[in-house]
């Protein structure tokens, strides 16, 4: 397993690589959801590609980015027991010299959720992405559904700039128990950890009741909002019915497919999690 740190290394290695090369990019602190997407990018592409780097651009000024858990050892022993055959380490330094300047934005389907949350992240997100596929020009890359969000800013930034790369979205993994595995699980106290999988289970619940025809977005909210305030532990920063691929918030009965999406804060520890309903 290949490991590079520069932009113009990890280029060159990619070029010599005959047939297609399917690509990951991550934060690190590697958990079975990242390897499931390794996976999903072994099973089809001749090359596989990691990237590991923690984007400092797309943290708020009071969020996490330097305590952000990181553990590179244990992350490159994975990937090379996953059989992955490079590893793109770029630095801080490297990724934005002095006097970098240059962003991608994507303006609709930024401003809500996430984006009105943390102001500017999805602008560190699209400029990070680009500079990573500019470096790698993999032929496919795997996103999470995890994070719905920004799943969609990527298609939607890939198609508006006639990226060369496939997006192929993969399945949330969650712990036994339910709950969606995250790097930032790790920041729970025991008794948080013990509380969250309401959040799962409030979302499967939910999606049965849309299974059995409730359809006005409204009662969805607040049967979401019922059931996560039972727990004494769990705050509530946004429930979400939206259109699946706008993610416009609807008003009106559900018709088409819409995403239940959900951020709830386990004292400062944002967790997300969502549902596709239809
Ligand atoms: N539980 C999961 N199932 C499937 N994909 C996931 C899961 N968690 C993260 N991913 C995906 O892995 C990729 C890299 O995400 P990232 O490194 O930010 O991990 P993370 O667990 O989301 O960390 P954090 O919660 O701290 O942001 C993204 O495409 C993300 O959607
Ligand atoms: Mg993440």
């Amino acid at each position: 397993m290949r490991v590079l740190t520069e932009p113009s290394a990890m280029r060159e290695w990619r070029r010599v690589r005959g047939g297609s090369v399917g690509f990951v990019p991550t934060m690190g602190y590697l958990h079975a959801g990242h390897l499931s997407l390794v996976e999903a990018a072994r099973s089809q592409n001749a090359t596989t590609v990691v990237s590991i780097f923690v984007n400092p651009t797309q943290f708020g000024p009071n969020e996490d980015y330097t305590r952000y858990p990181r553990d590179e050892v244990r992350d490159l022993a994975l990937l090379k027991e996953a059989g992955v055959d490079a590893v793109y380490l770029p630095s801080v330094g490297d990724m934005y010299p002095e006097g970098h300047q240059t962003s991608v934005v994507v303006s609709e389907v930024t401003r809500r959720l996430e984006g009105a949350a943390r102001p500017g992240h999805f602008n560190g997100v699209t400029t990070v992405v680009t500079k990573l596929f500019n470096a790698v020009e993999a032929d496919r890359a795997y996103f999470g559904r995890k994070d719905a969000q920004q799943l969609r800013v990527i298609q939607r930034m890939v198609r508006d700039l006639d990226m060369a790369v496939e997006i192929v979205p993969c399945a949330i993994v969650r712990e036994p128990d339910g709950l969606a595995m995250s790097s930032r699980n790790v920041y729970l106290a025991p008794e948080q950890r013990a509380a969250a999988p309401i959040i799962s289970r409030t979302l499967f619940a939910a999606r049965d009741r849309f299974s059995e025809g409730l359809r006005d977005p409204d009662a969805l909210r607040r049967f979401v909002r019922g059931e996560i305030s039972r727990s004494p532990l769990a705050e509530i920063e946004y429930v979400s019915v939206a259109d699946n691929d706008s993610l416009q918030e609807l008003e009106a009965q559900v018709t088409g497919q819409a995403l239940l999406s959900v951020v709830i804060r386990f004292g400062k520890t944002r967790l997300l999690d969502n549902v596709e309903l239809g």
